[in-house]
């Protein structure tokens, strides 16, 4: 499968990119600038010069991939998206995005008219397939190897790409996907995100979410 990252450069982008290329699917970071696409191609490369991983502007990685990841930051979705979805129409496209502000110190959740950012995706591009995970999964934590010990709640409306997601993300050692029902659903699992936050401060951890109870 190939992947291709919107604003893969960061640290969410490049984790999941790590993860899924040692797992061999071909991943595209995507960036404004293919500059800096490179480099962090280069500085994942360094972990391992064989990973299938590319870089490429935001559109050609899209236009690339089977499968689309957002990793940007909230507050620049509402205009990235729109220019690439012609690109993403019939594709998943898969939001990491957590609506999230930091004052004094402390992160809170940022009220989004649509409900979530996952739905804000879906409303910014109508002819694609949204689907809401990885919001819990610590960048850190992926960027530094080794297995995880962590769930995936995975909401969509489409059941098809809920469960093709699932997998995906069990191709993550150590990761469960859930099913996490509709894509509505994920205000609470991007509210999560923010409540690890406080918790990584107060452990000094980067904690991720186990369900309890289901097989
Ligand atoms: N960091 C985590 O541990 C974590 C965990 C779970 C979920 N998430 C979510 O994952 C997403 C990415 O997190 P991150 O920490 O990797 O974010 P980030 O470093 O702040 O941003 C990721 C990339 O987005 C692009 N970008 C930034 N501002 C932009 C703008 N105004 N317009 C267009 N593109 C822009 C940049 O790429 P270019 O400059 O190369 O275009 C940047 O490298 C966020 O929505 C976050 O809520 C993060």
């Amino acid at each position: 499968m190939r992947i291709g990252f919107i604003g893969g450069t960061g640290e969410e982008g490049m984790g999941l990119a790590y993860r899924f290329a040692q797992a061999g699917h071909d991943c595209v970071i995507g960036s404004r600038a293919i500059e800096k696409a490179d480099a962090a191609v280069a500085e994942l490369k360094e972990k391992d010069a064989g990973l299938p991983i590319t870089g490429a502007t935001n559109d050609d990685a899209v236009a690339q991939a089977d499968i689309v990841i957002v990793t940007t930051p909230y507050t620049a979705q509402a205009a990235t998206l729109p220019p690439l979805a012609a690109a993403v129409t019939g594709k998943i496209v898969i939001s990491t995005v957590v609506p999230m502000a930091f004052e004094g110190g402390r992160a809170s959740l940022t009220s989004v008219p649509e409900g979530s950012a996952a739905q804000q995706e879906q409303a910014l591009l109508p002819e694609s397939i949204v689907v809401a995970a990885f919001q819990n999964l610590s960048a850190r934590k992926l960027l530094k190897g080794g297995p995880l010990e962590a769930d995936v709640v995975v909401c969509a409306d489409d059941k098809d790409a809920r469960t093709k997601v699932m997998a995906l993300a069990e191709d993550i050692e150590g990761v469960r996907g859930v099913n996490g029902g509709a894509l509505a659903n994920s205000q609470m699992v991007e509210g999560i995100t923010v409540l690890l936050v406080s918790i990584n401060r107060a452990y000094k951890t980067q904690a991720g979410i186990r369900i309890a109870g289901i097989a």
